[in-house]
């Protein structure tokens, strides 16, 4: 396996926890490098769903060590909550778990802030989930950040944390918020990360000397490519680098250590939250797909807006992580429909897209342009080998795959782990 990043091609929820749980058995550690608690990576192994937010999902098979790299913001209460539970279900969490002392901290103040921001937006809001992690990356950007490692640093983290608790009681005054007290949220804090302490190292080495030791790396990306704060729908993004770029600014492991870039894509697309979404459907095949796909957000429980699968999403999601192997996902979910449709390219007036426009009024105004398949009409949920997928699951896969422009490499007919076809 060597290091491999697994990324999201689409606009998240592709199914990366299940295809990452399916991976782990060949990685000796996984690494999430970006995002926050705002990630909901579902995992179901045997009669039990596990849902993950910060940890990453490598957890889940015992032996392996998981990290939360330095890009990623983290919630410390959430990640305790996160590490509790899992004790509570017998996960081991002891020596396999280590989290990042330079990862930013999302603060109570962020998560307020991320509120206030999308109530002022108005019609305009993101759809953020709420979790502060636009404020978090923010503050992190502007140098007034306070970091993991701060909070075994009592005197460096008063001192920044009094300045950040007055500087943000003056927006939240003048919204009719009220105010934080610095001691609340500083004996909370503390605590925690007293909690956290066994966790907190510097992994930034400790993934390198794993890459020098040949070890086998697995990078579990959040949110997807078209969430990516450069490449995505901006401003409709979440505040990260999800695509394969971030990999490497978010762990310390340099890019000509990276080995293969994994592309992980739904046979159909989704989105959670606003912005564009040209293949979106409003009528009952949406809602069928809907249905179907149980397309519930993993972490706020948002009705997931579905749509037929985009190949000039998915083909941009190629190019900018450099994609080599698809995996794609909930193919199951398309078993008995006598029709679907892909969209190989977009039109705006009389203009013919085949690449993504980076103008975002002009991808709102893209109408798509429909390839159509005839259905299968049965069930691929035990199907074990691409061979025996009946023959219009087969030419539909292989014609998104070829449209996209990579390898097609797994087949997911079903959320567990038996449920994969390997090619
Ligand atoms: P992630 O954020 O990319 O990890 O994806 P989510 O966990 O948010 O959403 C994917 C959902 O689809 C989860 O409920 C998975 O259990 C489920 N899932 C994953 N792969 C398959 C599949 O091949 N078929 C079906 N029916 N469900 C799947
Ligand atoms: P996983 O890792 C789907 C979306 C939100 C919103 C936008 C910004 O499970 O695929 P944020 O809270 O990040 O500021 O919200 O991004 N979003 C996701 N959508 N899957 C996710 O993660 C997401 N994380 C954020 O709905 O539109
Ligand atoms: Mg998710």
């Amino acid at each position: 396996m060597a290091t491999t990043i697994l990324v999201g091609a689409q606009w998240g929820d592709e199914g990366k926890g299940k295809i990452i749980d399916v991976l782990s058995e060949q990685a000796d550690i996984v690494v999430r490098y970006q995002g926050g608690n705002n990630a909901g990576h579902t995992v179901e192994v045997g009669a039990e769903k596990y849902v993950l937010h910060l940890i990453p999902s490598g957890i889940l098979y015992p032996g392996k060590l998981n990290v939360i790299g330095n890009g990623v913001v983290v919630d410390p209460i959430a990640l305790w909550d996160e590490i509790e539970g899992l004790r509570r279900r017998r996960v081991a969490v002891d020596n396999n778990l280590f989290v990042s002392e330079t990862a930013h901290m999302v603060m109570p103040y962020h998560r307020l802030l991320d509120e206030i921001r999308e109530e002022q937006k108005g019609h305009r809001k993101i759809g953020t989930t709420k979790r502060g992690i636009g404020p978090a990356y923010s503050d992190k950007v502007a140098r007034t950040g306070l970091r993991i490692g701060d909070l075994l640093a009592p005197e460096r983290f008063a001192e920044r944390l009094r300045r950040k608790v007055r500087e943000n009681n003056e927006i939240f005054k003048a919204f009719g918020h009220r105010p934080m007290r610095f001691q609340t949220i500083y004996d909370q804090y503390i605590a925690i990360g007293q909690k956290l302490k066994p966790f907190i190292t510097d992994t930034v080495t400790l993934l390198n000397r794993a890459v020098r030791d040949n070890k086998n790396i697995l990078f579990e990306g959040a949110q997807g490519t078209h969430l990516d704060i450069d490449f995505g729908t901006y401003p409709f993004v979440t505040s990260s680098n999800a695509t394969a770029g971030g990999a490497c600014t978010g762990s310390g492991i340099p890019p000509n250590r990276i080995d293969r870039v994994v592309g992980v894509m739904k046979a159909y697309t989704t989105r959670v939250g606003e912005g564009p979404f040209p293949t979106e459907l409003h009528d009952e095949q949406g809602t069928a797909l809907r249905e179907t796909g149980r397309e519930f957000g993993a972490t706020t429980g948002r009705p997931r807006r579905c749509g037929w699968f985009d190949a000039v999403a998915t083909r941009y999601a190629v190019m900018v992580n450099g994609i080599n192997d698809l995996a794609v996902t909930k193919l199951d979910v398309l078993d008995n429909l006598p029709k679907i449709k892909v969209c190989v390219a977009y039109k705006c007036g009389r203009k013919l897209w085949e690449t993504m426009p980076t103008d975002i009024d002009v991808l709102m105004r893209c109408q798509p342009v429909y390839q159509e398949f005839d259905g299968w009409r049965c069930s691929t949920r035990h199907v074990l080998e691409f061979d025996q997928l009946p023959k219009r699951a087969r030419v539909y896969l292989q014609r998104i795959a070829q449209l996209s422009g990579a390898r097609l490499s797994i087949v997911s007919v079903g959320a567990r782990r038996e449920e994969t076809i390997f090619l």
